[in-house]
């Protein structure tokens, strides 16, 4: 018998039973995104091995040793994207988006390569929702990040031990005032730091601050940081406009980040649950990346999250993923007298995050129900003379949801109505 292939290390399929877990979460991503006025970009998994050395930085972990790189038949240097932000900034420098528009909001979900050893929580091959506001400075977009970030793991998926950590890289001045003073402490240490270290000073020197090198820990944890560190009103005003928003956070004063790109804020958040590899997300603003691209300089922010670990996650709070993912799917039949009306209640649910699915207006109602159950619906919505009913696919039991007595049926009631029903929370 001939041998059997195997898959690579650190690249798994997602074999059926588990699909639908990312298709939900896929769909849930977009309509949070979208009804956030994100659109979505898609760009190639292959780039040239130049643009995430120049962006990502020649000192970064990533470029250094994780890149999946080689030459394709044309002598090309070639590699899979690390991730996207690079890929994102060369597809708008190339295709000249932003001479359309003023400023971009832009969301990708794909995967990613990474050589990195693989544990729990890192794979090779991994997945990321992210998210990139192009050509907006100041605090607003960058509040804007945080805000979304938070809202869509805390309350669109119900995320819960969440810990935002944020820090300040300082602005373009701040970062090679910091440079000079770091390198001078550290090269009065050289000789206590590894080979990789002395290579980081070289090439990117808030790089050291990521060794994971037992060695290092001593001369790292002594740095004047405190001294050293930049002091901004704007990341006081993103601590205080964070506040107001009932986001909470932790300050992380050595937060740097794995890529060299960023300037000013950037942060991580964390959740219970995670172990060792606990970054669910990371981001942060990046003005210098356009041009050092060979763009016009363009102040950016984003972050992406880790599908991974962001399905850890939910599989660990909610007691049964795959129940939570058929459950929220609702269709609803839709006739001539109530085709706005519908329209709007399914957009209400898909901005509370359930899947929402409006049938064609030309089947007759046995169709509609058979394609409901086709389309993985576990509720069908529909109306009979004055009353609304849901009917459960599954059981195929109605419930009124709305009926002459609540004389108003505007769609906000219906909306809700089925939000509450679907909850669990009204009968
Ligand atoms: P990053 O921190 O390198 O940032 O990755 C973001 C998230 O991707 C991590 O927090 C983690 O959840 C997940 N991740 C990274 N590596 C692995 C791995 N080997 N296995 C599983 N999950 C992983 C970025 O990629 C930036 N592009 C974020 C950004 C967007 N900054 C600005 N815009």
């Amino acid at each position: 018998m001939a041998n059997k292939i195997e898959s690579l290390r650190g690249m798994d399929d997602i074999l059926p039973g588990e699909v639908e877990k990312w298709q939900w979460l896929e769909e849930k991503a977009r309509i949070f995104f979208e009804s956030s006025r994100f659109k979505e970009i898609r760009t190639p998994i292959l780039e040239y091995t130049e643009l995430f050395s120049r962006s990502v930085g020649e000192g970064s972990d990533i470029v250094r040793k994780e890149m999946f790189s080689f030459k394709d038949r044309g002598d090309r240097d070639i590699t899979m994207r690390p991730e996207m932000t690079a890929s994102v900034a060369r597809s708008v420098i190339e295709k000249g988006l932003l001479s359309q528009a003023k400023s971009l909001r832009l969301y990708y979900i794909g995967p990613m390569f990474r050589a990195e050893r693989p544990q729990a929580g890192r794979k090779r091959q991994f997945h990321q929702i992210g998210i990139e506001i192009i050509n907006e400075s100041g605090i607003l977009p960058d509040l804007d990040a945080l805000v979304y970030l938070y809202q869509f793991l805390r309350d669109g998926l119900g995320v819960r031990g969440l810990e935002l950590r944020i820090n300040d890289l300082g602005t373009l001045e701040d970062q090679k005032n910091t440079a000079v003073k770091l390198k001078e402490y550290f090269a009065k240490s050289k000789d206590a730091l590894c080979e990789d270290c002395r290579d980081r000073m070289e090439k990117n020197v808030l790089r050291v601050f990521d060794c994971k090198n037992p060695k290092c820990q001593p001369v790292i944890e002594k740095a004047p940081w405190e001294e050293i560190a930049p002091k901004n009103q704007y990341f006081t005003d993103i601590q205080k406009g964070l506040r107001d928003r009932d986001i909470p956070f932790v300050l992380k004063p050595r937060l740097v980040r794995g890529l060299d790109y960023y300037n000013g804020l950037v942060f991580e958040i964390s959740a219970t649950g995670l172990g060792a590899q606990d970054a669910l997300a990371g981001g942060g603003r990046y003005d210098r990346l356009y041009s050092d691209l060979g763009g016009k300089p363009t102040p950016c922010i984003g972050f992406s999250i880790g599908m991974e670990r962001l399905l850890t996650v939910l599989e660990a709070s909610h007691e049964n993923l795959g129940n939570l993912v058929s459950e929220k799917r609702v269709y609803f039949i839709p006739s001539e007298t109530n085709d706005s009306v519908v329209k709007e209640a399914a957009m209400d649910l898909r901005r509370w995050g359930m899947i929402a699915i409006v049938g064609d207006k030309a089947l007759n109602k046995v169709e509609h129900f058979k394609k409901a159950e086709k389309l993985g619906a576990q509720y069908a919505v529909t109306q009979s003379g004055d009353s609304w009913i849901l009917r459960d696919l599954a059981r195929r039991e109605d419930k009124p949801l709305i009926n002459k007595d609540n004389e108003k049926k505007d769609n906000e009631k219906i909306s809700l109505a089925l939000f509450l029903n679907l909850k669990g929370i009204w009968v």
